[in-house]
């Protein structure tokens, strides 16, 4: 009799432990899959399934999930769009993005989001969800549009960045804070501060002053005035993209209102060898700084500070970053390295594989409240991202799906890397090829009050 449509056997799969109630425990057993839902796990359950996979020597983790990315569409399809970014996520090991506003137009209104939807259906290869950008015209309507089932939740640009999402005074970020119940995500850099340093830039023709003209001043003095202003409106936020000692100690101290995100970009690459090496391909926003601050990051991923690892995947093409700085956009690509370079790190010993799990797969599903996402679990999705951490390879260009064709990772030799990625039960790629055609579905969310 057929148990299960699909099973994965002999996998060390990485489960929620029984007696920890944040914990992990590491299994050899099997996964029986039913309708895309996990049916049993056990060290039977492959037993009379369809079709199994054998993942012998691998590790089975839940499905990795990428909260911030930018694939661009509508309007700037020559840098993305979102069967090419979503191809690179599931190339990358990455079951779901939750993908930002600042395209053009801004997803702003409930026809641009129904839009983004419609544009997804039938041409993603990961499931998907998408941000509401928060906009002086539309701060009446934010804790409407926030309570679609598939939106994952509002984003503020405190300082202004790539396209024109900009709130920039205390009392705008006051009113969209105190409207709306679900944890709101930040990039926090003060605006004015940006705009007054410019000038010490401008004409330099110099990326490795882009660290000096967004300073950590700039970052902190932001990231103060959100917490103040989170807390008077009573509102959990997600500040995105930490890069500075002082923020990290500063946060630290505010876990009761503020989650926190930080990049692999910023974990591995440092000022000024990465400016001097890669130019305007290491430019990004908030800027990579020097080891000090890098430091920093690094005990605060491991002391809890930090909860969710994202990508900020932000292609410009190589023509576009050409131009002279600081008139070059900000962002480079990262949706498809994200997984690879934290397996490097947890082998390097930076990190352990289950506080990566917690970073990359169940944090961003429970800040953001995402349904049946976020761990190996009877009743979840049957969503996994199944690495050989023994696996050596290099990066390269030629590797990455983004229309723009570059990594600042390009020629790095890595240890540990995705070798199939499941979602649904469908196995959507293996052995760094793709399979089928793209079945990526809305990422579902709860309502309520936030945890
Ligand atoms: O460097 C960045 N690029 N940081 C952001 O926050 C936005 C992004 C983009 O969209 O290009």
């Amino acid at each position: 009799m057929k148990t299960a449509d699909f099973a994965i056997k002999n996998g060390e799969c990485v489960l929620p432990s029984p007696h920890e109630p944040n914990g992990f425990v590491r299994e050899r057993t099997s996964i029986a899959v039913r309708s895309g839902r996990i049916v049993a796990i056990g060290a039977q359950a492959h037993i009379g399934a369809e079709d199994v996979f054998d993942a012998s020597g691998l590790v089975v983790m839940p499905g990795a999930i990428d909260s911030q990315v930018h694939f661009r569409e509508p309007g700037l399809t020559h840098k993305e769009d979102l069967e090419s970014g979503t191809r690179g996520a599931v190339l990358g090991g990455i079951t779901a993005v939750f993908e930002m506003p600042n395209t053009k137009p801004s997803t702003t209104t409930a026809a641009m989001f129904e839009q983004k939807l419609s544009r997804a259906r039938g041409r993603v290869w990961s499931d998907i969800s998408f941000f509401i950008g928060a906009a002086p015209e539309n701060i009446e309507e934010l804790q409407y549009l926030e309570r679609h089932p598939n939106c994952c939740g509002v984003k503020v640009f405190m300082g202004s960045s790539t396209g024109s999402l900009l709130v920039e005074d205390e009392a705008a970020l006051f009113k969209i804070l105190q409207k709306g119940r679900n944890r709101v995500a930040v990039h926090s850099e003060d605006e004015r501060r940006l705009r007054e340093r410019r000038k010490l830039v401008e004409g330099t023709n110099d990326p490795r002053l882009h660290p000096f003209w967004r300073d950590e001043e700039t970052a902190m003095l932001s990231t103060q005035r959100l917490i103040r202003v989170a807390r008077a409106a009573g509102r959990p936020v997600h500040v995105l993209h930490v890069s500075t000692a002082e923020e990290m100690a500063f946060l630290k101290t505010v876990k009761d209102i503020a989650t926190v995100e930080t990049l692999p970009q910023h974990l591995t690459l440092s000022a000024p060898e990465c400016y001097e090496r890669l130019g305007t391909l290491a430019q990004m926003n908030p800027p990579i700084r020097d080891k000090r601050h890098q430091q920093a990051l690094w005990r605060a991923v491991n002391d809890g500070t930090v909860d969710v690892l994202g990508s900020d995947h932000a292609p410009h093409t190589l023509e576009e970053k050409a131009k002279r700085f600081p008139d070059t956009p900000s962002g480079m690509t990262g949706v498809q390295t994200i997984l690879p370079l934290m397996l490097h790190h947890v082998n390097a010993g930076r990190l352990s594989l289950e506080r990566l799990t917690e970073l990359i797969c169940r944090n961003p599903a429970r800040l953001y409240r995402a349904v049946g996402k976020g761990a190996i679990r009877v009743g979840y999705d049957a969503d996994f991202t199944v690495v050989d951490m023994k696996q050596e390879k290099t990066i390269s260009n030629s590797w990455i799906a983004s229309r723009v064709g570059w990594t600042p990772f390009d020629g790095m030799k890595v240890r540990g890397w995705p070798k199939a990625t499941i979602i649904r039960g469908n196995v959507v790629m293996r052995e760094d090829q793709l399979i089928g055609r793209p079945k990526g579905e809305p990422v579902l969310f709860r309502a309520g009050t936030h945890e």
